[in-house]
């Protein structure tokens, strides 16, 4: 395996940086998740831009231009010979002083890691997931916006641990004010009646690439789509229920605490959006 490190390409056991690094002291910097399906990285230009908006939002500097990111990202792919598979992306604040002035550090590094990736079971692809609502909330939008995918990602590991503790592969999380926001890796969406509601980014949620490609793929299929404030009981008495993100791509939701949704089974607004999901990454 080779892993990019500030422009170039070293092996695994030379892909170090320094333990006064922010990024590991504070959890000071940003990431994105991307897919590669044959060959090509998957809406790598909205990932780019979400990239330079959550740098641009913490003040970190990112030392490559995003023409020279995507071409970076490009080159480690075709080093790592990968048909499909998973991008994460890394930048630290870089290393620095045991304080947290970001003007006593230098050098943010950049991290390319291209692997293979298998998020859930594939039988789970099938039947669906039964997950349970965390009592960890989501970021308060005013302390840390969601929308910023920074290495600070704590309270969605304990919410997964919430979630891991119930034997449950997801865990919805609500916000500060108790409405729905998203799962701790992935976006939530439900189906009522023929309408397909999923929180807006309003709720304090990360503006997921998947989600948006999703409702693109809804407005194909002439949907009707709402982005909504919904409660937890919205949940409960949905028709279907899925989730969305670049490692989890399409997956239904079949139980959320304790309550079936709909018969228990992925419906067929799911079916339907996850098989035009498939042959948008595969055809
Ligand atoms: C908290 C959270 N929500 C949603 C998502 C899904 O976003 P995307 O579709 O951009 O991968 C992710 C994964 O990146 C995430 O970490």
């Amino acid at each position: 395996m080779k892993i990019y490190l500030n422009g170039q390409l070293v092996s695994k056991d030379e892909a170090k940086i320094s333990v006064f690094d922010h990024g590991l002291l504070y959890g000071d910097g940003i990431f994105e998740g991307i897919r590669i399906y044959n060959r090509k990285v998957f809406l790598l230009e909205e990932h780019i831009e979400r990239l330079y908006e959550s740098a641009h939002a913490i003040r970190l500097p990112i030392p490559l231009s995003p023409a020279e990111m995507t071409k970076a990202v490009e080159e480690t792919v075709a080093a790592n010979e990968l048909v499909d598979g998973y991008i994460r992306l890394v930048i630290t604040r870089g290393s620095g002083s045991l304080g947290l002035d970001i003007r006593r550090t230098s050098d943010p590094q950049v991290i390319i890691i291209a692997d293979k990736i298998s998020l859930y079971p594939e039988e789970l692809y099938e039947q669906g997931l039964k997950i349970i609502t965390a009592s960890t909330i989501r970021n308060h939008p005013q302390a840390l916006s969601p929308r910023i995918k920074s290495l600070n990602y704590l309270n969605n590991i304990l919410a997964k641990i919430e979630g891991s503790d119930a034997g449950c592969l997801e865990a919805v999380m609500l916000n500060h004010k108790g409405e729905v926001a998203e799962c701790t890796g992935d976006n939530i969406f439900i189906v009522k009646n023929g309408v397909l509601k999923t929180p807006s980014t309003d709720a304090g949620i990360l503006d997921g690439i998947t989600r948006r490609a999703v409702l693109r793929l809804a407005r194909e299929a002439k949907l009707e789509i709402m982005e909504t404030t919904m409660t937890r009981h919205e949940l409960y008495v949905a028709d279907e229920c899925f989730l969305t993100g670049s490692a989890a791509e399409v997956i239904a939701v079949v139980e959320l605490d304790g309550r079936l949704i709909g018969d228990g089974k992925p419906g067929p607004v799911t079916k339907d959006l996850k098989s035009r999901f498939e042959k948008l990454t595969r055809e």
